[in-house]
This record gives C-alpha cells, structure tokens and sequence, in this order.
C-alpha cells in the first residue's frame, strides 16, 4: 500500500470535522495472462497490486451519501435511491451502482460521509474501477454488519460494470479486487467461480508494468463488440458441429476449425485468442508454480502476439512497449494486459536488473512517442478488506 491510510483519515477530518468511524482499502490489479476470456467463461491468472482505494467514512442517519473525490478535489452528494447515473461526477457511478446493488440484495444500506482517495492509475488497464466498486462495497459491508462471500461480492461489482455502467465486462477484475493475496496470483475458473492462490514461487524475476500513457477512451464499444463477436462464434459452432455450449469455453480449436468457412475471417480470429489463451492460461499457471520463468515468458509473448494479431486489442504505444521490454536484457517476456487499446503492458524482469530496465524502457519509450511512461515493479497484495481505525 502506497498511500498511507491516516492521510485520508486526516482528509476526512478536513472535510467533515471529526474522525471517520470506518477505513477500508481495495486494491488495483494487474492480469498476468487471460485475456478477454472471463466474459468466454473460461480461465484468467490475475494478481492484486499495491495501488489501492482507500475510503475513510462516517454513518449518517439519513439516506445522503455525500462524497469527497480527494484525485479530484471535488465533493458529491447523493440520495440512495431513486438510482441514476450522474453526468456531473462520472466517477461517483461506481459507488452509486454498488449502493443500488447493495439495496436490490435486500442488505441494510446506510447514507455516509466518505472521502475517497486512490492512487490506481485511471484508465490505465489497472482496474481502478473495480477497486472504487470493491472499496465501497466493503464500506457498505462494514457498516450494515453483512459481509458477502468473493464470487458474490464480484457478481455484484460485475452488475454495476454491465447494467449500470454499460459495459459488458466479465468477472475478473472484481474477483481479484476482492479475493487477491499478498505473495499469490490468482487463477479463476470464470465459468464455475472456483479459484485457487498460486503461490509466486519466482525469487529471481519480478513483474514490471509499463504505462503507455494511452488512456483507453474507446474501450468500452469495442469492448462490448468484442462480446458480440465472441457470441457470433459460438452460434456459427453449434449451428456446423451440432454441439451444444453456450460460450467459446465450451470448444476446442478442432470445433471452431470446423465452422470456420461459415464465419467471418475476423470472428475466426477472435475465437481462436480465446481458445488459445485459455490453453495458455493453464500453462503459465504450471510455469508460475513451479517458478519456471523462462517459461512463464514465452507464453507471455504468445499471448501478447495472439491479442495483437488475432483479437486486434492493441495499439502501435503497446506493441511497442512490448517489443522494447523485449528487447532489453533480463526480460522473459512481454504482453498487454487488461481491455486493451491503450492502457498497459506486463513484463517478466530478471529481479536483480528491475530498476535498470524500469529506468532503461522509460527512456526508450519517451524517445520513440515523447510520452513519459510510468514503468514499476509491482508486488502481488491481498484483496479488499477494512483497516481497524485506531
Ligand atoms: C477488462 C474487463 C475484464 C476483462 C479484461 C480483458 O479489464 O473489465 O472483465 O474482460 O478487460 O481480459
């Protein structure tokens, strides 16, 4: 954790007069690998990081929630209900549509004084709005005395992500926001919510994330085509093989080979990323357990390719971030992670070279776009939880 709790604990006290009565934290994620599988209902391996939300709050008697944006220095007020997007405060949606949900499960909801201060990067591919979504949904548990179980508590925050927000984003980032362990990734079976920590059993090589300083503004269409292509698939499957499934976890590459001439060229392509990175994910989950990092590398280029190339999510600042990170020394392997078009890459680094390829592919990213990239070794936190307020 970055930033210390006691400073929003003094924010508060700025804000609001008197202390808060409640702290919690979530933190933000990186993926390590599996990508654009979880809405396929198939495998994922991501891990928590040491950026975080953090929520200072106090109850109120009434039905207000009243906001203090710290990032942005700016105050919002709310009624819990009746339930609507605001367009002055579009980060405040986050929490409005986990009260909502919160009330539609017929938990006790309580109006509260909050000041909200994170330091995930914004539209960086870090999920800091699944850690907004999983810091409130804490508060919210915290003070109605409820407390939801992971797979829960992520559909909730998948909830507000698709009806709320309009995305159509699947479950991962919830999940890992939510259930993550300091030391562990995560590997989650997105169709049956079964997961595992796998231990990170790597002493000589770290993970490095690089921002490409691209925010991804588009995302969220090309995302939710991305789904529709997805689907387009699985219906041209089980038309040509007679096989019954409702997503692209359901096949193999032998099913969709078979379709393959009643489909578009692209729908191919996007289906054969997902097959194929559900095969990779169940690889670099071996590799990371058994600390095999020249391994865990070369799948990481793969799917870096694959998403490239196939599912078509990257852009000219990640290809190259990918490709320099490549290109230094120490480095296993280097991919996109998260949605995608803009956002960040992940590279496995040899441990003892971190700050010198950190300082090294800053210098050279800056020089090809003139964009000054932040590029951090990160270490694998836990997941959300309240911070005892002493
Ligand atoms: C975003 C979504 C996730 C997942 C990734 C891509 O982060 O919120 O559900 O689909 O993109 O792997």
């Amino acid at each position: 954790m970055n930033i210390n709790p006691r400073t929003a604990a003094e924010l508060f006290e700025v804000q609001f007069g008197g202390p808060p009565d409640y702290l919690v934290r979530a933190p933000g994620r990186v993926n390590l690998i599996g990508e654009h599988t979880d809405y396929n209902q198939g495998f994922v391996l991501p891990m928590a990081i040491d950026r975080d939300t953090i929520i200072a709050a106090r109850r109120r008697s009434d039905r207000v929630l009243r906001i203090y944006a710290a990032n942005f220095e700016t105050t919002a007020e709310f009624e819990l209900g009746p339930w609507a997007r605001s367009n002055e405060h579009p980060w405040a949606d986050y929490l409005i549509g986990v009260a909502q949900q919160v009330e539609e499960l017929g938990k006790p909801l309580y109006g509260a004084d909050c000041v909200v201060i994170g330091d995930v990067p914004i539209g960086s591919g870090l999920s800091s709005s699944a850690s907004v979504e999983m810091a409130a949904l804490t508060l919210f548990e915290t003070i109605g005395g409820f407390a939801l179980e992971p797979g829960e508590a992520a559909s909730l925050g998948q909830r507000v992500e698709n009806d709320f927000i309009g995305v159509s984003s699947g479950i991962m980032d919830q999940f890992i926001v939510r259930a993550g362990k300091a030391g562990h990734a995560l590997f989650l079976d997105c169709r049956s919510l079964q997961f595992d920590h796998v231990p990170i059993a790597m002493d000589h090589a770290v993970f490095v994330i690089a921002d490409t300083g691209i925010s991804r503004g588009l995302a969220g269409s090309a995302y939710n085509k991305r789904v529709r292509e997805c689907g387009e698939a699985v219906t041209a499957i089980c038309a040509v093989t007679g096989r019954k499934g409702s997503h692209l976890r359901d096949f193999a590459m032998a099913d969709l080979d078979a379709a393959r001439h009643t489909m578009e060229e692209h729908v191919y392509r996007r289906a054969r990323h997902v097959i194929s990175e559900n095969s990779r994910t169940l690889e670099a989950c071996e590799a990371l357990r058994a600390g095999n990092a020249d391994r865990l590398g070369i799948v990481f280029n793969a799917s870096d390719r694959s998403l490239r190339d196939d599912y078509e999510v990257t852009c000219p600042e990640l290809d190259l971030l990918a490709s320099l990170g490549r290109s230094l020394p120490g480095c296993f392997g280097s991919r996109m992670t998260g949605a995608g078009f803009g956002g960040c890459t992940v590279h496995l680094v040899a441990a003892g070279i971190a700050p010198d390829f950190c300082t090294r592919l800053q210098s050279s990213y800056a020089t090809a776009t003139g964009i000054q990239s932040t590029v951090v070794p990160v270490v694998a936190s836990s997941g959300a939880y309240g911070i005892p307020n002493r």
